[in-house]
């Protein structure tokens, strides 16, 4: 098979650190996985490789959070690191090193850009005015809000401030990051690469990067003036170079010439202008990015005030395999993709239990009674059309998949394999082995089937080791590979499936993956926005069929009744009324605009003008069924419906929510 892919010697990924404000949820290991499967290529090619996750540990929004949990905030951040370790050890998702802004060397490295920032004369002190958002740490632009001031990602108000902060020449750089931009560096993704130059014509100025200590201490102090701490940003981005000894080490490290980092497409803007700036301004190069879609759930971003978040704890009982098969084959990245428990299992059982793993089982197991577990090899006079076509297919794939991987087609990749992996099931199924078995004559037809079956199964293992390493580690020592814990180079050796010779002798048919029952009823999709999602539990790990626990499942319902999994497909969220209006032309009808958390600003019509003044509407909470589809109305449109009740003296009132209860959240 040709090998002449070019390998780089040295690959670097990052993932972004993540804030230490809170704990982990599944969205968040969709960038740790893909730095290990990209890791895992490049191993496989033989590159060095270093790769760095870590967690974001200063700033306002973390200080606020000690506050509440009655702790300083180094204590805080002290308590929640564990606990990240902890779900990426759970998932094995491997990094080789763990950033935390507030270590020595990480304060020391922010140090050293911010003095050499200023002694270049690319900070400035300046009096600045805007819009602020504590969820985004960052000063808004027109287009990052509502007419109602809200931030567009966290539905949240912002705050007018206006203070004296240090700037960073931003601006200064845009010539030269725009020109790498148009040069596809940077960004390689058309549509991220467009967003990022059409922000630049409006993000005009200049980047504030501190903070007065009045406001918040709780950051790296900047060396030029004690009074202040660096912005949360400015503290965060250098992580990336701390991981590599430092922004001293950046401009001769290898890893730095050859560094990919990974980010949601929320953090776009800091990584595509500010990030390049400041490395611009410090004389180091742009790594370039994979900028991915999110994990959705129910259609949403997971967040914790929708509800809507899937805890890796749920998901755990299925295994690391099940969540990488899921994320990585639902879309190519750059996408968003839906979180669906089914689609989850399924994808589990058809892909790994019922396509690899039986594939691999039923082939040595054949191997194992025909011929005493000693594999054959392909006979190259026996070669039929059939065969020559498989091969074909992973001689095309092998050639393709460092393609897709620079494209960042991960899924294309999957499901090239995947077609594969059916293509062989059918190979074996029209060969029957079983048949050829029974006359000495077809014997030589028969171990020539199953050396080309185990010979494709050897690509694939390849082809799959960066998404499923141990798994796939197995499947190659059984195939006879030295080293197959460690395949580091092995892309290069790997012969055609033609040139397969066979005459190993394996210890064990390969038991790769445990299937998973799927219950008939009760795994709504929709079901799944609750803040504990209904994960049924495993009865058994191992090899053995996996189980989900019979009273985990729903009783289908009978009669009027209905079953919890229809109940939960009403969305009910509580919101607070901002304002109340009547509508001219209809004596039934008020319009309210409803704040409903993270799901923003609705308007809604509700009939209860008979009843109720919009005064004493405004600042109430009341409940809304969020989920309804939009109602195109004479005098608008209704995006959901205020629950009302009658009362005893016979009029009709919006049912209001006790004041205690958070805007935003959902009623289960
Ligand atoms: N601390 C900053 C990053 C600093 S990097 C120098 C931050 N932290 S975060 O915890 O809010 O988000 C970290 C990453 O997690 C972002 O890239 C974000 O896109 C990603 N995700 C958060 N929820 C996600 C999903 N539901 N799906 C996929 N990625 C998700 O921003």
């Amino acid at each position: 098979m040709s090998t002449n892919t070019p390998v780089s010697t040295h690959k670097y990924f990052t993932t972004p650190i993540y804030y230490a404000s809170g704990e982990a949820h599944v969205g968040h290991l969709y960038a740790n996985a893909l730095m290990n499967l990209y890791r895992n290529f490049y191993h496989l090619l033989g590159s060095e490789t270093l790769r760095l996750t870590g967690l974001d540990e200063h700033g306002e929004k973390i200080e606020e959070k000690a506050v509440e949990a009655k702790l300083t905030p180094q204590n805080y951040v002290n308590s929640l690191e564990p606990r990240w370790r902890k779900v990426f050890a759970d998932y094995e998702l491997n990094f080789d090193v763990f950033v935390r802004t507030t270590s020595d060397a990480h304060k020391k490295n922010v140090q050293s850009i911010l003095t050499k920032c200023h002694e270049n004369g690319d900070i400035y002190f300046a009096e600045h005015e805007g819009h602020y958002c504590i969820d985004c740490e960052a000063f808004l632009t027109d287009k990052e809000m509502d007419e109602n001031k809200l931030c567009t990602i966290h539905k949240k108000k912002t705050e007018l401030r206006k203070e004296g902060n240090y700037y960073f020449r931003t601006t200064k750089y845009y010539p030269k990051i725009k020109e790498l931009l148009l040069a596809n560096k940077i960004v390689r993704q058309e549509r991220y690469r467009n967003e990022t130059l059409s922000m630049m014509d409006t993000l005009v100025t200049d980047l504030s990067i501190s903070r007065p200590k009045s406001r918040t201490s709780w950051g790296i102090e900047l060396p030029f003036d004690t009074n202040h701490v660096a912005y949360v940003w400015f503290d965060a981005l250098p992580n990336y170079v701390t991981g590599i000894g430092g922004v001293e080490n950046a401009g001769s490290d290898p890893f730095w010439q050859n560094a990919t980092h990974i980010i949601g497409k929320d953090i776009l803007r800091f990584h595509a202008i500010y990030w390049p700036a400041i490395c611009l301004a410090v004389g180091i190069p742009s790594p370039e990015l994979m900028v991915t879609g999110w994990m959705l759930s129910n259609g949403h971003k997971m967040s914790k005030s929708l509800g809507n978040v899937v805890s890796p704890q749920d998901l755990l009982p299925y295994g690391t395999d099940a969540f990488i098969n899921f994320a990585m084959r639902q879309n190519n990245i750059g996408e968003d993709f839906d979180f669906n428990l089914k689609t989850y299992l399924e994808r589990y059982n058809a892909d790994l239990a019922n396509g690899i793993g039986n594939l691999a089982s039923r082939t040595f197991a054949m191997v194992e009674k025909y011929n005493d577990r000693k594999i054959p090899g392909v006979s190259k006079e026996l070669i039929q059309e059939s065969e020559r076509h498989l091969f074909l297919k992973c001689e095309q794939l092998k050639s393709d998949i460092p393609g897709l991987f620079e494209s960042f087609s991960q899924a294309t990749i999957l499901q090239r394999i995947w077609e594969i992996i059916s293509l062989t099931d059918k190979f074996i199924s029209d060969a029957k082995p079983w048949d050829l078995a029974k006359a000495d004559e077809t014997k030589a037809k028969l171990f020539h089937v199953l050396g080309s079956a185990i010979a494709v199964q050897k690509c694939i293992a390849v082809f799959a080791w960066p998404f499923f390493p141990q798994k796939m580690s197995l499947l190659l020592a059984a195939c006879g590979v030295k080293d197959s814990e460690n395949p580091k180079g092995l892309w290069g050796s790997l012969e055609s499936p033609s040139a397969f010779a066979g005459g190993f002798v394996f210890a064990d048919v390969p038991k790769l993956f445990a299937r998973v029952e799927i219950p008939k009823v009760s795994l709504n999709p929709d079901a799944q926005v609750s803040k504990t999602p209904t994960v049924p539990k495993i009865s058994s790990k191992g090899t053995d069929a996996v189980k989900i626990g019979a009273g985990d499942v729903e009783e289908p319902s009978t009669g009027s009744h209905i079953d919890l999994s229809d109940f939960a497909k009403v969305a009910i969220h509580v919101g607070t009324v901002v304002s109340a209006e009547l509508v001219e032309g209809s004596d039934k009808l008020l319009k309210l605009r409803v704040s409903l958390g993270d799901l923003g600003v609705r308007q809604i019509f509700s009939g209860i003008r008979a009843w109720i003044t919009p005064e004493s509407l405004a600042n109430q909470k009341v409940l809304v069924v969020t989920n309804l589809a939009p109602r195109k109305m004479k005098f608008g449109v209704s995006e959901g419906m205020v629950l009302s009740a009658d009362k005893s003296d016979g009029s009709v009132s919006p049912v209001f929510a006790p004041e205690f209860m958070l805007e935003g959240s959902r009623l289960s």
